[in-house]
This record gives structure tokens, sequence and C-alpha cells, in this order.
């Protein structure tokens, strides 16, 4: 019940427009600067250094969230593309998340995928990966259609699939040969849509990633969930399927204990490095899957 009420509390302040944009004037605040590393470029490459180091791989995400002006759209696929420019410099090892919306979906569909076809182009002249990211429901057949689209010309290009969706053993299926993330799904969705109790998005992500890996394509298992990771273990173990065909990944600054021991057993970990100055959306998100993580809020919020 106090679970259901802090999880609603926290997604209305995730959706709010106007926190959203008083917070990029705060700066990170509140304990977000567990989460998220930093909002420069440099912050986010050096984060990323620093895991390197210690045998892990990255995805950065330049945060942005409620984009309506072409001019914003535009701003956000510069910045894609500086940060590409500066992984390629740097040499450190990690690819890119994206959002379709932040690129200009919601305003025009060709100007969205002219965007990122700037995008893929500067990720394979430097070689990276890109990773288009699934948000809510309304948005997920147009990832799925965009994502296809895109991986018959860049083979440097996958997207991600909820378990919550009743839709995505299809989709699953449908996009065979395409790098995929699979996740629980963050967003709210509705019951007409999505199963609703842990144990079905649970049992549903087992299936997804039995399915995909089954398929003989690259898999990213993506879950800060240690029962679901051990039963991952034993099915890859069982069916012998090799370690270089999928990898665990977790969020930057989650469960630093459970991906270290990963590693320690050879296992391919990536962290997802989110970063920027439009960070209130995404730690709201964050506060909501897990209320234990109101702490951080809590002791960010008196440190100050
Ligand atoms: P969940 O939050 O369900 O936790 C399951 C159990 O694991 C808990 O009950 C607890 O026992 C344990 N646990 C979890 N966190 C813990 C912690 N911090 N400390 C101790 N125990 C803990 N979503 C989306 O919609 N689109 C996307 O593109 C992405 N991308 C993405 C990338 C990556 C790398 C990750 C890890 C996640 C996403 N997500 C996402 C978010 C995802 O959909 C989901 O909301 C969160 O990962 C939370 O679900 P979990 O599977 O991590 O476990």
């Amino acid at each position: 019940m106090i679970e259901t009420i802090s999880k609603n509390f926290f997604m209305s302040l995730a959706n709010n427009k106007s926190l959203n944009k008083a917070a990029k004037k705060w700066g990170l605040n509140f304990g977000a600067t567990k989460v998220v590393a930093g909002s420069t470029i440099d912050s986010a490459i050096g984060a990323v250094r620093h895991l390197n180091n210690k045998g892990i791989v990255a995805t950065l995400d330049h945060l942005g969230e409620f984009v309506f002006t072409e001019k914003e759209a535009l701003e956000a696929t510069d910045y894609c593309i500086k940060t590409l420019e500066a992984i390629g410099l740097s040499g450190v090892k990690t690819g890119l998340s994206i959002k379709i919306t932040q690129l200009g979906l919601d305003i025009d569909r060709n100007f969205c995928i002219n965007n990122i076809k700037r995008i893929l182009e500067t990720a394979k002249r430097h070689d990276l990966f890109v990773r288009i990211d699934m948000e809510d429901y309304s948005h997920c057949q147009d990832t799925i259609d965009i994502t296809k689209m895109f991986h018959e010309s860049y083979q440097n290009v996958g997207t991600v699939i909820q378990s919550y969706l009743f839709r995505s053993l299809d989709d699953v299926k449908d996009l065979k040969g395409i790098p995929l993330r699979i996740v629980k799904g963050a967003y709210k969705e509705s019951p007409e849509v999505a199963y609703q109790e842990k144990k079905d998005i649970d049992e549903n992500y087992l299936n997804l990633v039995k399915e995909h890996l089954l398929g003989g394509t690259y898999t990213a298992i993506a879950s800060h969930d240690h029962i679901l990771i051990e039963k991952v273990k034993q099915f890859v173990q069982e069916n012998n399927i090799p370690k270089n065909l999928f990898e665990f990944q977790m969020l930057y600054g989650f469960r630093r204990t459970l991906w270290e021991s990963l590693v320690s057993e050879g296992y391919k970990m990536r962290i997802y490095v989110p970063f920027g100055n439009d960070w209130f959306g995404y730690y709201m998100r964050r506060l909501a899957e897990r209320p234990q993580n109101v702490s951080f809020a809590f002791k960010g919020f008196f440190s100050k």
C-alpha cells in the first residue's frame, strides 16, 4: 500500500514539466549525484574511465525530457554527436543510449529520423554502438519500427524490450538478429497493455531473455534483481550459451557489490551512465522503483 502511494507520488513528480524545468536550474540536487555522473561530457567520461579501470564497460545517456521544439531536438542531437566525438577521442569503452522523443519524434517523424541518422553515422565512424532506449507505450511501435529500419543499414544499433508489456514476446521474435536490452519497464502502463504483478513481469522477463538468447542474438540482461540474474546464469550454463553472446547491465550508482561479483565471475558487465542537467525525471523514476532509494534523497538534502 505505502509502496504504491510512494510509486505514484514519485511517478507524478517525474512527469511534472514545471518541476523538470526548474530542476535544470537547481543543478544536481537531493542526492542525485549518486546516480547521475555530473552535468558535463567531461564528468561523464571521467565516470566511464573509472568503470573501465574496474573491467566494466558503459553506455552514456545524455539526460533530456519534454522536448517540444525543433531547436531543442537539434540541440539534443548535436549534443549526442559531440558526446560520440568525445568518446572517440578519449578512447574510453562506452556506447551511447538515446531517446527518440528527445530527438524530435513527437514534433516530426522524418525530422527525428534524420537526427538519428546523423548520430548513427558519427557512431559508425568511431565504431561505437547506439542503443535506442524504450520509452512509454505510446512510443513503443515507433521505437521498434525505427530500430528495424536503421538496422538494415547500421549494424551498430539496437533497442530495448520491456517485460511488463504483453506484446514483448512477439516483439522479441520480430526483432531476431537485432541486439536487445531486456528490462522490466520503468513507466506506468495500464492493465490493458501491461502486466501489473511482479511475478508476471519477472516470468515474462525470463521468457524474453531465453527467446532472444536461443535465437543466437546478442542480449543485454539489464536488471538489479539478483534472483533473476541467478536464473539467467543457470540458464546460460545449462544451455552452453557462450559468455560473448550476452552481458549484464545495471544503472550507475546501484548494486555495486553485485556487479563486482559478476565481473569477478568473468561476466561482461555494462553500466548505464546518465549525465546532464535534465536529471529530475530520471531520478524520480528511480525513487519510484525502489522506496529505499529515497534515503539517497534525504541524505543529499540534509548534507546541503
Ligand atoms: P526491481 O526494481 O524489480 O527489483 C527487484 C528486486 O531486486 C528487488 O525487490 C530487490 O530485492 C532487488 N533490488 C533491486 N534494486 C536493488 C538495490 N538497489 N539494492 C538492493 N536490492 C535491490 N526501462 C525502460 O522502460 N526503458 C529503458 O530503456 C530502460 N533502460 C534500462 C537500462 C538499464 C541498464 C537498466 C538496469 C534498467 C533500465 N530500465 C529501462 C529500467 C528498468 O525498466 C527497471 O525499471 C529498473 O531496472 C528496475 O527493475 P529491476 O529489474 O532492476 O529490478
